[in-house]
């Protein structure tokens, strides 16, 4: 089978195209022939050696998300047939396993089943982002009908994600991006409101669109020293979610914080992940999305595996609205 490695850390250019034999699936493991990955900015962080996790050892593979063909199955593994259309989810280290491949080996924990109307490209696509979206938003700020999320970074997967269900919840979303340039897709993909960062005053406007109260709950990806302003936006009360660092600069802790009596709170998907129950009313809330209808990862781009390192400089160009997608085969 063809897999992606790196056996250095650096750009996209890092990324190889190989061959290697398909991996046995072991206890409680299934190997699925893969249709469609999902790229995430997190392989793009673990190719860098910046993620919350450093790649162990090199080379290395990486990857999370994907949907295929169940192919065979390990011992002791109940729920799943050869021939089982299935979504991988975000549920493990990319130390442990990886999907970047024509063929994985995964835990059958991190398995879901896809109902024959849901394409590949959308099981593949809407794992990472909506489980991300609805851990924050809904496991544990209960955002509900009359709150404001504000949501910096909005064209991410997980950006788009969370304007989706905080419609879907009554609450209005504030999208924020950059420049102009992703305004109307923004608009489009339902934000109330949507401020372009390095043209406007993200206080002023945040504060005008809120009457001055800030948003109830603030779900930022970007960290850094925006986080004062970002404090400043969140209702007295209200939580403030960091979940990522873009940004790439040192994260101070803002005063705003402390007059303001916000929760200021860092938050991983592995929280939901990692407990059960969590996990499950998660991909429910998800499947039930998907089957209503209101539930409709944005895609970007597609790329073919022998691209991959195109698909991993498009994503590090920032140029894209939702997700990049790889196909296999
Ligand atoms: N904690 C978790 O469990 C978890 C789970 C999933 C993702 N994440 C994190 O969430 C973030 C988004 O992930 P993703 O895969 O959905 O991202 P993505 O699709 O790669 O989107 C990134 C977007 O963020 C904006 N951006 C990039 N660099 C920025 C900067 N320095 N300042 C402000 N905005 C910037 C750009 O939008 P504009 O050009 O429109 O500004 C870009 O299109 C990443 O940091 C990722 O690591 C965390």
């Amino acid at each position: 089978m063809r897999v992606v490695r790196f056996h250095e850390l650096g750009g996209p250019e890092v990324l190889r195209l190989e061959e290697a034999e398909p991996g046995l699936p072991g206890s409680g493991e299934v190997r699925v022939r893969i249709a469609v990955i999902g790229l995430n900015r997190a392989e793009a962080n673990f190719r860098l050696g910046r993620y919350i996790e450093q790649a162990k050892e090199l080379p290395s593979s990486l990857g999370y998300e994907a949907a295929g063909v169940v192919e065979e199955l390990g011992d002791g593994v109940t729920g799943f047939a050869v021939g089982d259309r299935v979504s991988i989810l975000p549920t493990f280290s990319m130390n442990d396993y990886t999907v970047y491949a024509e063929q994985a080996v995964v835990p059958a924990a991190a398995l879901v089943k896809l109902d024959e109307e849901v394409d590949f490209e959308t099981g593949a696509a809407v794992w990472m982002a909506y489980l991300t979206a609805y851990g924050a938003l809904v496991d544990i700020a209960g955002l509900g009908k009359g709150d404001t999320v504000l949501i910096p970074a909005a064209s991410s997967s997980v950006g788009l994600a969370a304007i989706q269900i905080a419609n879907q919840l009554g609450a209005v979303p504030i999208a924020t991006t950059r420049t102009a340039a992703k305004k109307a897709a923004l608009e489009q993909a339902g934000a109330a409101a949507v401020v372009a960062t390095d043209e406007q005053d993200l206080v002023t406007e945040v504060l005008r669109l809120t009457d001055g109260k800030g948003a109830t709950v603030v779900f930022d990806p970007v960290a850094g020293p925006g986080i004062n302003e970002l404090a400043l936006l969140t209702a007295r009360g209200g939580t403030l979610f960091v979940y990522g660092s873009l940004s790439g600069q040192p994260t101070p802790f803002p005063r705003a914080a402390v007059g303001r009596g916000i929760a200021l709170r860092g938050y991983v998907v592995f929280e939901i992940t990692a407990h059960p129950v969590r996990h499950a009313k998660g991909v429910e809330f998800v499947l039930a999305g998907l089957r209503d209808g209101w539930l409709k990862p944005a895609v970007d781009r597609t790329f073919p595996l022998e691209r991959i390192v195109e698909a991993h400089a498009h994503l590090d160009a920032n140029r894209h609205v939702g997700k990049v997608l790889v196909t296999v085969g």
